[in-house]
């Protein structure tokens, strides 16, 4: 039913929602591997609290007080030093600004760029809270598939070529969500050669880039470029907690006075208190060792879910290996409905969680493909959730 005068993007979306798949997720019964959640058990709990009484102790009531739009330089420098580690990046502490989580650096990008119906690009699959985000900028969508080694740049040379006022390319080039899959080098700097062509910004948005597993590390699209075309997207709500709500947005300084703006216009600024924490927790503990014990439990994890994929999936349905991040893919036979399989047998007979294809493309048109989470799970319900989801999927 209409909302009595919501405008028209807002109004309900009629199809597959993800409010009913976290409703379906939370139910005792049910194994999940819809939502992108951590591990719990590697959250550094008791150290993050630490970090917040100190943080709170040393300021004192200033705290509490309204600070600056950007967020505390000193934690803006230990990014820029993150940055220069896992991105090979030189940035300055001035191009970085603190975001709520890295969901609101790409609605930023979205407020900062689109007018309606401008023409952006995104992968297909591609992140949906990306995809919620530009909605409501009303954009025109174009769809490039993404191959196992990145976007298909061949298909993006068509649209740039039909379409050559693409504002920006949105993609997530490392381990991406949903597909798990990583975009080679030689993509990287095909698409930043067509940046340079068309005069476009790749959004290049990497929150998992930190998480490898296997194999080795791929220059970052912003450490390649030369022309300031790239605005890049990271957060430690996948390496740190999600609930800090904490990402950054890292851009050329002209950009940054735009941003810093929409930042204002939105929220003020930053939490204090978090980052306050946050830039207390990285003084007193080593991020890198933090990080390497986070991948160790996940490099576990991902190669339970893959070894049960290879020993019970029927062999009319495929899928992804990544080496790095939180989730894979599979595609099952192109006549089938993720959807529908989840809302029904699945579901009723599984008792499995997995988010379809459908609400993770721009188009809505791809249906028989679906993503599992594998970082949440424990090995356990990984075995039994795949053994019942391979058990469904042999009857299709
Ligand atoms: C690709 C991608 N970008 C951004 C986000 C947003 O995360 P957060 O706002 O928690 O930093 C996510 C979360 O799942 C994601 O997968």
């Amino acid at each position: 039913m209409a909302i009595l005068n919501a405008s028209k993007r807002h109004q309900p979306n009629t199809g597959l929602k993800m409010t009913d798949l976290f409703a379906q997720a939370n139910q005792a019964n049910n194994i999940s591997f819809g939502m992108g959640l951590p591990d719990e058990t590697v959250f550094p709990s008791a150290a993050l609290q630490k970090a917040f009484t100190q943080a709170i102790a040393q300021e004192g009531a200033d705290i509490f007080q309204y600070h600056s739009t950007q967020g505390p330089a000193s934690l803006r420098q230990k990014i820029a030093a993150m940055t220069k580690t896992y991105f090979g990046l030189t940035a300055s502490a001035e191009q970085v600004i603190l975001t709520q989580g890295g969901q609101q650096a790409i609605d930023m990008v979205g407020r900062a760029f689109l007018d309606k119906n401008d023409h952006i690009v995104v992968e297909g699959p591609t992140y949906m809270g990306a995809l919620e985000a530009f909605d409501s900028y009303e954009p025109t969508y174009h769809e490039v598939p993404v191959n196992d080694d990145g976007m298909d740049i061949a298909h993006l040379k068509q649209i740039l070529r039909q379409f050559p006022d693409i504002k920006f390319v949105y993609t997530v080039p490392d381990f991406q969500n949903p597909t798990g899959v990583t975009m080679s080098l030689a993509k990287r700097k095909a698409l930043l050669a067509l940046a340079e062509e068309y005069d476009f910004y790749i959004i290049e948005d990497s929150p998992y880039r930190y998480l490898r597993y296997t194999g080795d590390m791929v220059p970052s699209i912003a450490s390649l470029d030369t022309s300031g075309k790239v605005i890049l997207i990271s957060s430690f709500s996948k390496i740190l907690s999600p609930a800090l709500r904490t990402g950054w947005l890292i851009a050329n300084k002209q950009l940054i006075a735009l941003f810093l703006d929409i930042k204002s216009a939105l929220d003020v600024q930053p939490s204090q208190i978090s980052l306050l924490a946050i830039d207390q927790f990285l003084a007193e503990n080593n991020i890198d060792e933090h990080i390497r014990a986070v991948n160790a439990v996940y490099k576990d994890k991902c190669a339970t879910m893959v070894h049960y994929l290879e020993t019970y999936l029927p062999a009319h349905v495929q899928f992804t290996k990544p080496e790095g991040g939180f989730f894979l893919w599979l595609s099952l036979p192109e006549a089938q409905d993720a959807g529908k399989l989840l809302l029904g047998p699945v579901l009723q007979e599984a008792n499995v969680v997995y988010v379809p294809s459908e609400i993770q493309y721009a188009s809505r048109q791809i249906k028989n493909q679906l993503r599992l989470n594998f970082t949440y799970p424990s090995h356990e319900d990984i075995k039994d959730g795949i053994m019942r989801l391979a058990q469904v999927l042999k009857s299709i």
